[in-house]
């Protein structure tokens, strides 16, 4: 079975980038071959500073590895090391349409009243399916927000293989079935996002404890005062999903433990003391790979190896198939 997923050097990873990525990272490694990705080329898709981009991609390796990937497990890189990624996303823009492209919500939702939209905006979902498919990936755990662009890398897939034969796997999405959409603590209708939502409702990886207490002591809750999941509740629900992630408990095991009358303000400092627990020892081994630079980049460069490799047989029948002459 291969995995592949992959995600953005951009800002600080949170709390919805762990639950809907890394620990679905760690969780998928024991089933088969995982690659996992630092798609630092997605990342030039967005206003961004170049220094800024060299840092969060090392941040990021270092934090996939803090978070659970084992170097012996995994193959952990960096996108731009592999040119076969730049190379399959121009190649399969021969298959992705115009109108599939105007589809997709993620483009619509960041790229609305900007003065600047990059094109690169509009065409990185074929940049997504080519990571994808290179790999011939049985399975690409996300969270919900990368669901539509999962169903296109598979509409890209199906398109080619039928158009020039046989080429690529069709792959399956994995989503959590707790916490595959975690929101915004200030704003529990929109998701948790470091580039989109509040900066008070964002928990960040790396925040210190006492910021990770702060952030759940002031988290938005709902009207009533049970402390259940459902539609008229989106706090409640978004933080019962958060200690679930944290702890291991179902949500039906948190509702039944809380039925008894504990208020929201208890049972918002125990989601936060429950969120320090989880972090804690992550910000440490993160702290602590992220200060041998040389041994985080001797370890991509390894996973560059061993990627490139791998896609070697793929990215070559795509050019042969696509009418290319050999070199
Ligand atoms: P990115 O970098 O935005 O996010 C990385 C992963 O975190 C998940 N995620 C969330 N899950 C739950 N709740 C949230 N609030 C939340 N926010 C983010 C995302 O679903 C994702 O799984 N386009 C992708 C990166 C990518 C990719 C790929 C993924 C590029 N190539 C190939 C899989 C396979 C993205 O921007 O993810």
């Amino acid at each position: 079975m291969r995995i592949l997923s992959g995600i953005q050097p951009t800002g600080d990873k949170h709390l919805g980038n762990y639950s809907g990525g890394f620990r679905q990272y760690a969780a998928t490694q024991e089933r088969g071959e995982a690659f996992f990705c630092v798609v630092d080329l997605h990342s030039i898709t967005a206003a961004y500073e170049p220094e800024a981009l060299r840092r969060s991609t090392l941040n990021l390796a270092a934090m996939l590895f803090a978070t659970g990937l084992d170097p012996a497990r995994s193959t952990v890189f960096v996108q731009s090391h592999v040119k076969a990624h730049a190379e399959a996303a121009w190649l399969l823009s021969a298959v992705a349409s115009f109108g599939q492209l105007g589809r997709m919500t993620q483009f619509k939702d960041k790229g609305d009243g900007k003065d600047f939209v990059p094109a690169g905006l509009f065409t990185y979902p074929v940049l997504m399916a080519g990571d994808i498919l290179l790999y011939q990936a049985d399975i690409v755990p996300i969270g919900d927000d990368q669901r539509q662009h999962l169903e296109l890398a598979r509409d890209i897939a199906q398109s080619f293989n039928s158009r020039f034969g046989e080429t690529f796997k069709v792959p399956e999405g994995v989503y959590p079935t707790v916490g595959a959409r975690i929101m915004d603590l200030q704003e529990p209708t929109r998701k948790m996002s470091t580039t989109s939502g509040t900066t008070q409702g964002t928990v960040r990886l790396v925040d210190e404890p006492d910021a990770v207490r702060k952030k759940f002591k002031t988290a938005v809750t709902d009207s009533g005062r049970e402390i259940r999941r459902g539609d008229d509740k989106p706090g409640i629900t978004n933080l019962i999903d958060i200690l679930s992630i944290a702890t291991g408990a179902t949500p039906e095991q948190i509702e039944a433990r809380y039925a008894d009358g504990a208020g929201y303000g208890q049972f918002k400092a125990d989601v936060g003391e429950a969120v320090v627990a989880l972090l804690t020892p992550i910000r440490e081994r993160y702290l602590e790979l992220r200060a041998d630079e040389g041994e985080l980049k001797r370890l991509l460069r390894a996973g560059a190896e061993q990627a490139a490799a791998t896609v070697e047989p793929t990215i070559r029948a795509v050019y042969d198939r696509m009418g290319f002459v050999a070199p």
